[in-house]
């Protein structure tokens, strides 16, 4: 097992809030939402009743996973994105069944994630070799290593995280995924988090319990902590919104009063007008219409769209035209 690290996670954080926090509409980058706090109140979001879209997942890759591994020959996964690689286990237990497995590599911005997954992965899966890459999918991707002659490969983008860019990145981010692909061997894995009845989107964004709350809040308690910033965390409410022209959720940090915030570490003040909102994310859904569209605009062809029975979540398989 390796894990090679390319990421300066600290200029990374202060280069992207200082653009972020001088914007007209002040926005931050969902990428710094992950610390090991973050990390474990994702974890918890993806076990509350309201969010449907890991269960979906989860549930399309357990149908799906054998047929998935006999259309693609896949031996060597690579994943963006990877978290704890929960789901992901599923995809390698049916490699492994197939007798197919060789490599998985799994890419995240969260170093002690990529060392955990990647630790129990090699336990979990004898033989397997694991190199994982602590990094910035959207800039470090040059470190996934080379792939093997005779090995398909699959690399995946699973939990809806690609409707986190927005349309024009999403091009551009699925054209760089492009270019790890061998034309006629590999294949792009998306999941994609489907349009539906806006209740059922609001309501996964703002569960009962707080924890998406919590989560969001979470990313000023990172910048108190990293930019020496004064943020009062509790002053920022959480709100979260389907956009329905865009169908896309938006989720906010609202300021319930005017604030005037110091981060030391930037030398940099920031002032809060009441009832300021700053946008902390946007989760894209998808038709299958945007879905060929977004494939084509990457010079991808979209050859397979698996769904959960209630609809609600799409797992789509595609290829570079060989
Ligand atoms: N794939 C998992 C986790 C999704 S959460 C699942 O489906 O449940 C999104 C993950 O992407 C987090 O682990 C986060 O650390 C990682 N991530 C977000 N932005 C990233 C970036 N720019 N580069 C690399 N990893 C990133
Ligand atoms: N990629 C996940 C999604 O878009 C991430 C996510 C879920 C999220 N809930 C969140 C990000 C709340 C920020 C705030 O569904």
């Amino acid at each position: 097992m390796t894990v090679e690290t390319r990421l300066d996670a600290e200029r990374s954080l202060a280069d992207d809030v200082l653009d972020g926090l001088t914007r007209p509409f002040k926005e931050l980058a969902p990428k710094h939402f992950y610390d090991a706090h973050g990390a474990e109140l994702f974890d918890q979001i993806c076990e509350q009743p309201e969010y449907y879209p890991t269960r979906a997942e989860r549930s399309i890759l357990v149908a799906g996973s054998a047929d998935i591994v006999a259309r693609t020959g896949v031996g060597e996964l690579v994943e963006l994105g990877s978290g704890t690689a929960e789901k992901t286990r599923v995809l390698l237990a049916a490699m492994a069944a197939a007798g197919t497995l060789t490599r998985y590599v799994p890419v995240d911005v969260t170093e002690h994630m990529v060392q955990r997954t990647a630790g129990e992965l090699v336990e979990e899966f004898p033989g397997l070799r694991v190199e994982g890459v602590v990094g910035d999918f959207e800039q470090h991707l040059d470190a996934v290593p080379a792939p093997e002659d005779g090995v398909p490969r699959i690399v995946a983008l699973l939990g809806g995280t690609i409707g986190n860019f927005i349309p024009g990145s999403r091009r551009s981010f699925l054209r760089s995924i492009a270019e790890l692909l061998r034309p006629g061997v590999d294949h792009l894995l998306l999941g994609t988090d489907l349009v539906k009845d806006p209740a059922i989107i609001e309501a996964a964004y703002n569960d009962a319990a707080g924890v998406t709350a919590a989560f969001n809040r979470n990313i000023l308690v990172v910048l108190n902590r990293e930019l020496d910033a004064n943020f009062d965390v509790d002053a920022f409410e959480h709100y979260a919104f389907f956009d329905r022209e865009r169908e896309w959720i938006e989720m906010r940090l609202r300021a319930t009063h005017r604030m005037d915030v110091r981060l030391e570490a930037l030398k940099l003040d920031v002032s809060f007008a009441a009832r300021e909102e700053l946008r902390t994310e946007i989760s894209a859904k998808f038709t299958r219409e945007r879905l060929a569209h977004d494939m084509a605009a990457a010079g991808l062809e979209l050859r397979e769209v698996l769904t959960d029975d209630d609809g609600l979540f799409a797992l789509s398989l595609s290829a570079r035209p060989g």
